[in-house]
């Protein structure tokens, strides 16, 4: 397996990584996938409690990159000082896996790979290849029989280097 940069890590989702500082937090490495929006810090706490409450369903990580120095907190962090955490790193890189439960196969399960993201400065580095091997590897530990994903065609390049194979075709409706 690729190692991944030095002072670079694999790691869950945790409350804390909402911080607002700029650049840093894993909402705003959500940005390259699409519109993220404004998303308060509440708002942000009480969807991170409800992937907490079904910690056997969701499973996201990031990839922080700790050689960030903790004096690069900005200023607009001052008015809530409790979303910083000092000496962090910045979150470089996410994901997520969703295990579904069904009633094929056994109540088989399938994972379902979702919002994989890497910051526009850090991709080719082998982020996204780390994210999506973690995945398939919390996927196959939980106990799915597969593990699948929906992408444009300009990433199925990327994909097949992932171990992934072209199968079904995705069709959407857009409410
Ligand atoms: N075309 C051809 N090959 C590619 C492409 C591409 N578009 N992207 C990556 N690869 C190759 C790399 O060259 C590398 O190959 P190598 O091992 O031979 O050197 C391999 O795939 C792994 O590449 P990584 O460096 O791990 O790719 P990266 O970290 O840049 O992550 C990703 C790829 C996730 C697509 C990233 O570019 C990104 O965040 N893009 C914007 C958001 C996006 O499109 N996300 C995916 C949405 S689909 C979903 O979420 C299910």
């Amino acid at each position: 397996q690729e190692s991944l940069p030095a002072g670079y890590v694999v790691r869950p989702l945790a409350r804390s990584d909402n911080q607002v500082r700029s650049n840093s937090s894993f909402l705003k490495t959500l940005e390259v996938l699409t519109t993220v929006g404004t998303i308060s810090d509440d708002a942000f706490q009480r969807r991170f409690q409800y992937l907490k409450e079904h910690s056997d369903q969701y499973y996201t990580i990031v990839i922080e990159d700790m050689n960030v120095p903790p004096t690069s907190a900005g200023s607009a962090t001052s008015s809530s000082p409790s979303l910083v955490t000092p000496g962090r790193g910045k979150i470089v890189a996410a994901g997520t896996v969703l295990a579904e439960r069904k009633f094929i196969h056994e109540l088989g399960m399938v994972g379902h790979i979702e919002d994989i993201a890497v910051s526009a400065d850090q991709q080719g580095k082998k982020l996204g290849l780390r994210i999506i091997e973690t995945l398939k590897a919390i996927g196959q530990q939980v106990g799915c029989y597969k593990v699948i994903l929906d992408c444009s065609e300009k990433n199925v390049p990327f994909y097949e280097k992932c171990g992934f194979e072209r199968k079904g075709v995705e069709m959407g409706w857009y409410v």
